[in-house]
């Protein structure tokens, strides 16, 4: 008999040239061991995102295995209802049905409400709460249903993205900082001519120091990184649209195309991540945590 976790080791297939690699030969519903952890870490920081296939948790089983790596999040305004038993996601335990640890990114509607967050539609790149002081250090998503076609994630590599500047634009963000704001748009820029000050938003440097690897990262993104520090707005405006441009090239990117039962997770310091649209009337549901984050270092 083998036992996984003990005699096997994982293995590790890279998806790509950009980042990512699929994990097999483990399953996440059952604890880690601290050296099986310390291994999927390991891949983790060469890969950036990391793929299991075939995996079924339950919200229990997805906390504990997020717990692995940090501070599991807790959101202050309780979390998401967690709508009907027919989507088994609070496993009939009422305690969960508000569960604070754990967010469902869904289209689906109950009397006409989405039961979970960024629901329709695609979605321009973006940090998860990078308009925070202390940004999610990771994100851990278990796909649950999904629409027929689209709704794929797509994974930007900001290492490569920064080591693959052109010179002039390295020295145009060196050293400077740049305005995140949140403005619970999926598609759309925030307005600046507009007071902006009662939606949550950071100053952040646009080059960054992941704190594990100690590589230079670019820690900015379409969605919500709005202006760069120290620049008059109309060159603030087109360096940003350079670095925008330069991260989402194809060399850049991993697109999933998910399963059921997939559970990906990405490290929000050095990947940005995307989706493309899907059919409205179809549903989607991925169960997501996230890991608490530390100040972003320049
Ligand atoms: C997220 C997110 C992408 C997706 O959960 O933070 O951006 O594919 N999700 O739904
Ligand atoms: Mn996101």
């Amino acid at each position: 008999m083998t036992v996984l976790g003990t005699e096997t080791g994982l293995r590790v297939t890279p998806l790509g040239s950009a980042l990512g690699a699929e994990i097999s030969g483990i399953d996440l519903s059952q604890p880690l061991s601290p050296e099986r952890v310390e291994e999927i870490l390991g891949a983790w920081r060469a890969y950036l995102v990391l793929v299991f296939r075939g995996q079924s948790l339950s919200t229990e089983e997805q906390r504990r295995f997020a717990a692995n790596f940090g501070t599991l999040y807790e959101r202050r305004r309780g979390g998401t209802s967690f709508a009907k038993d027919k989507y088994g996601l609070y496993d009939g335990d009422p305690a969960i049905r508000e569960d604070p640890n754990l967010m469902l990114v869904s289209n689906v509607r109950v009397d006409g409400k989405p039961i979970g967050a960024v629901a329709d539609g695609d979605m321009w790149f973006h940090i998860d709460s990078g308009y925070s002081e202390r940004p999610y250090r990771y994100t851990i998503l278990h796909a649950i249903k999904l629409p027929s076609t689209g709704g794929d994630t797509l994974f930007a590599n900001m290492y490569k993205a920064y080591e693959t500047l052109p010179e002039d634009l390295k020295a145009k963000i060196a050293g400077r900082k740049a305005l995140h704001i949140h403005e619970y748009k999926r598609t759309a820029k925030v307005d600046l001519t507009k007071d902006f000050t009662n939606s949550p938003h950071y100053f952040h440097p646009v080059v960054a120091t992941h704190p594990e690897t100690g590589r230079k990262t670019l820690f900015v993104d379409r969605l919500m990184t709005a202006r760069i520090e120290g620049l008059e707005a109309q060159e603030s405006a087109d360096v940003l649209a350079r670095l925008f441009d330069h991260a989402e090239r194809p060399e850049m990117i991993y697109a999933h195309k998910w399963r059921p039962g997939d559970v990906v997770m990405w490290d929000n310091r050095c990947v940005t991540h995307g989706r493309t649209d899907f059919p409205h009337h179809e549903e989607r549901i991925l169960r997501r945590c996230t890991i608490e984050g530390d100040p972003i270092l320049p």
